[in-house]
């Protein structure tokens, strides 16, 4: 991509637009702040987070992390390896002291934060095309999970954030830290499977789970992506 050139914009509303070496986000609405707060937490924990370079009110400009996203046209003998790099990262980062992490996720602060969002009824996961915001809502409070494994997530953890070295197939770091905080690991698990189910398909997000360690759990992968509908 050329310098000056627009990163499509995503549904968040965000500017990206990259410059030589970094990338200058813009948003009347995101907290920016709150972003590069995070990013710059995530770095001091030995976590491979994009460097904040300059933030302010509705301005963030990140250091240009090197790779190519995980989401890229990987060939077909480069895809279990991607899909490895992205478990390891994954497990590293739920693996920090959630004592630690001054950021909350807590689904005490996130299913009210839902209530109060617009939604973009337009832009709904296949599953619930053509569904109303009211019926969004009462199958969201009625299929609350009860308890939370609670670890340290990103938030939003899309295949476009994290960034993977094409030659060694390994992470060069994440970026778009503005959801990171404690909450259940569902929250990153039920995104990152949902992308790599699209992106490589079911055993992709079936390798991910196994390389993560963790179970599969139908009905807090439904609800997690069902919460990030209002997001
Ligand atoms: N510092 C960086 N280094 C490399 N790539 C970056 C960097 N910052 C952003 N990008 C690229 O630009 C894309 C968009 O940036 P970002 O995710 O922060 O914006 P966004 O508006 O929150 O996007 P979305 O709503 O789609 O998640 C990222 O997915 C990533 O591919
Ligand atoms: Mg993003």
């Amino acid at each position: 991509m050329s310098d000056g050139e627009p990163v499509t914009t995503g549904r968040s509303g965000a500017t990206v637009v990259r410059t030589a070496g970094a990338y200058r986000k813009e948003s009347a609405t995101d907290d920016l702040l709150g972003e590069a707060a995070r990013l710059t937490w995530l770095r001091a924990q030995g976590i491979p987070a994009a460097e904040v370079l300059e933030c302010g009110r509705g301005l963030l400009v990140t250091a240009e992390v090197p790779g190519r996203p995980a989401d890229a046209g990987w060939p077909p003998d480069a895809r279990d390896r991607v899909v490895d790099a992205l478990a390891e990262l994954t497990r590293t980062l739920h693996a920090l002291p959630v004592a630690g992490c001054p950021f909350r996720r807590r689904l005490a602060a996130t299913i009210p934060a839902a209530l109060a969002a617009d939604v973009h009824l337009d832009d709904l996961d296949d599953d619930r095309r053509g569904w109303s915001r009211d019926r969004l809502v009462s199958e969201l409070l009625a299929t609350r999970p009860v308890g939370e494994d609670l670890v340290v997530c990103h938030g939003d953890l899309t295949t476009q954030n994290v960034l993977i070295d094409p030659e060694t197939l390994t992470v060069t770091g994440l970026v778009d830290a503005g959801r990171l905080g404690v909450a259940d690991r569902w929250l990153d698990l039920a995104i990152a499977t949902r992308e790599l189910t699209d992106d490589l398909g079911a055993d992709a997000a079936a390798r991910y789970l196994r390389g993560c360690g963790v179970e599969p759990d139908p009905a807090k992968q439904a609800f997690y992506r069902l919460l990030d509908e209002f997001f």
